[in-house]
This record gives C-alpha cells, sequence and structure tokens, in this order.
C-alpha cells in the first residue's frame, strides 16, 4: 500500500506559482529505493516556458542523481483560482516523461481530497507509450 501524501501536497500547493491560470499544483515522486522529491508548477508571461509540477518532481530527482527508470509513484494534487482541491491528472507532455523515467510503470495517484485518491498506471494514461526503443 502507498503512502496517503495528502498533508504534504496540500502545503505544498501554496510554493506553486500560478499568477495567470491560478491553478496550482503540487506533484510529489517516490523513487524505486524511496526517495521523496517535491514538484510545484511555475507559470512564465511568456506562457509556454511555464514547467508543470510533475516534470518538476522529476527533474529534480534526475539533479538529484535519480537513474532512467527509476521512478516508482507520482502523487499529484491541485487547486483552482476558486481554491477548491481539485483531482487532476498530468498533462500529455508530463505522461511521457513518466512513462520514459519509470520504465513506464510508475503508478499515479491523482488526490481529491485526504480520502479520495485515484490510482492509474501510467501505461493506462498513456497506452502505446513511445520510449524511443527504434531511435
Ligand atoms: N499543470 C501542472 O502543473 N500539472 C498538470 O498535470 C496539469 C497542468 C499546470 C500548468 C499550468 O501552470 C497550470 O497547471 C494550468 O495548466
Amino acid at each position: 500500500m502507498h503512502k496517503n501524501y495528502f498533508t504534504e501536497l496540500e502545503k505544498l500547493l501554496d510554493n506553486a506559482q500560478a499568477p495567470y491560470s491560478g491553478f496550482n499544483v503540487a506533484a510529489i515522486v517516490i523513487t524505486r529505493n524511496g526517495d521523496f522529491y517535491k514538484g510545484v508548477n511555475v507559470e512564465s508571461a511568456a506562457y509556454p516556458t511555464t514547467i508543470c509540477a510533475e516534470r518538476n518532481a522529476i527533474h529534480t530527482a534526475v539533479t538529484d542523481g535519480m537513474k532512467k527508470g527509476e521512478v516508482k509513484e507520482v502523487h499529484i494534487l491541485a487547486r483552482n483560482a476558486a481554491q477548491a482541491l481539485i483531482k487532476a491528472h498530468p498533462c500529455g507532455g508530463c505522461r511521457q516523461v513518466i512513462a520514459e523515467q519509470s520504465g513506464n510503470d510508475a503508478v499515479v495517484y491523482s488526490y481529491a481530497s485526504a480520502s479520495l485518491i485515484e490510482p492509474h498506471t501510467i501505461n493506462e494514461l498513456l497506452p502505446f507509450a513511445f520510449l524511443g526503443a527504434d531511435l
């Protein structure tokens, strides 16, 4: 059974910088050896340079020395501009990165509340993933 990270995620939401969308996202990544990495979305006035919470957490893990394929779990919570907690699923770009950085077997936990948590395998979220084997 995975650990419940609701308390940590809710606190982390306050660190997100989302002045344009008002949509704060927090992500926690757990690696196969049990390491823990946090990420939030950081928006830019040049909109495409915004970084999502999930990729921020994964790229921090890589920066810290995590090897490719070592992501085990991704936990996500979001809060919209009206301050309501929202269950969020990763965007397409983050699904690609999660697939590659987990060896295509991560479980993504989308939190709606402290007790309502929806798990999906990355394979469900991104079927037929392009993993670069043919490059
Ligand atoms: N966002 C994330 O951080 N993760 C997701 O999975 C969905 C979208 C961010 C990007 C942008 O700052 C805001 O949410 C609205 O799209």
